[in-house]
């Protein structure tokens, strides 16, 4: 049977969702797996992503569908993708993982493997806060953290400004969101979506 790896994200500009299509690519790579990419409901109105300038962003990747918190139980591993609010996740996303009590009462991810993927405005701006903190859910869910090792040398770069750390990929979309991601951290992504295929496919052997 094949492994099943889970892409589930919250994206308002369009950033996460470059990032989303990165790690699902790089899953992709790996034999026997089956990648499928959710989106998690948006919680701001209409008339507010209207007003902050993200209603043709999010149009763009309205196609992809919306995730219940049940089906995470049928995934081997869950790859998340949050932009940063203020260093920590999106409420969006907070709120999707605030109903997965039913999951947690039943064990239903335990053993499962969860890895985490950001996109913050500026360099300082938490990237590495906003993974760190959102594994503390994933570790309540009994979860096995996996990350991005230094065996993917582009995490070294130094003549770049780039995101991607040990902890997980990641892009800076700068202050008016007009940067994208650059291909050092499309492929920092796509090695996260390999790796995290990979693991999982070995540990369902
Ligand atoms: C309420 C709010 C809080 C934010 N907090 C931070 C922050 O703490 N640090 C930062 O660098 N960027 C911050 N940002 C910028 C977002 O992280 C940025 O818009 C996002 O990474 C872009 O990803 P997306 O295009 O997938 O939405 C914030 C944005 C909003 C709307």
């Amino acid at each position: 049977m094949a492994t099943k790896i889970q892409i589930v994200f919250y994206s308002m500009y369009g950033h996460i969702y470059k990032m989303a299509e990165a790690v699902v690519a790089g899953a992709r790579e790996v034999e026997d797996v089956e990648v499928t990419l959710y989106q998690v409901p948006e919680l701001v109105p209409e008339e507010i992503l209207e007003r902050v300038g993200a209603r043709a962003a999010r149009a763009s990747f309205a196609h992809i569908p919306v995730a219940k918190p049940e089906q995470l139980a049928e995934a081997d591993a869950i790859i998340f993708g949050t932009p940063t609010r203020f260093g920590n996740m999106c409420a969006q996303m907070r709120n999707f993982l605030d109903q997965t009590g039913p999951l947690w009462a039943k064990g239903a991810l335990i053993g499962k493997l969860g890895s985490v993927f950001t996109s913050t405005a500026t360099q300082h701006g938490g990237q590495e806060t906003t993974i760190t903190s959102f594994h503390s859910t994933l570790l309540h869910h009994g979860m096995i953290i996996v990350g991005v090792p230094y065996s993917e040398q582009r995490l070294l770069a130094m003549n770049e400004i780039t995101g991607g750390s040990p902890y997980g990929a990641s892009t800076l979309a700068g202050g008016d969101g007009s940067r994208q991601p650059s291909e050092n951290e499309l492929a920092i992504a796509r090695f996260q979506g390999r790796h995290v295929a990979e693991i999982a496919r070995k540990l369902k052997g």
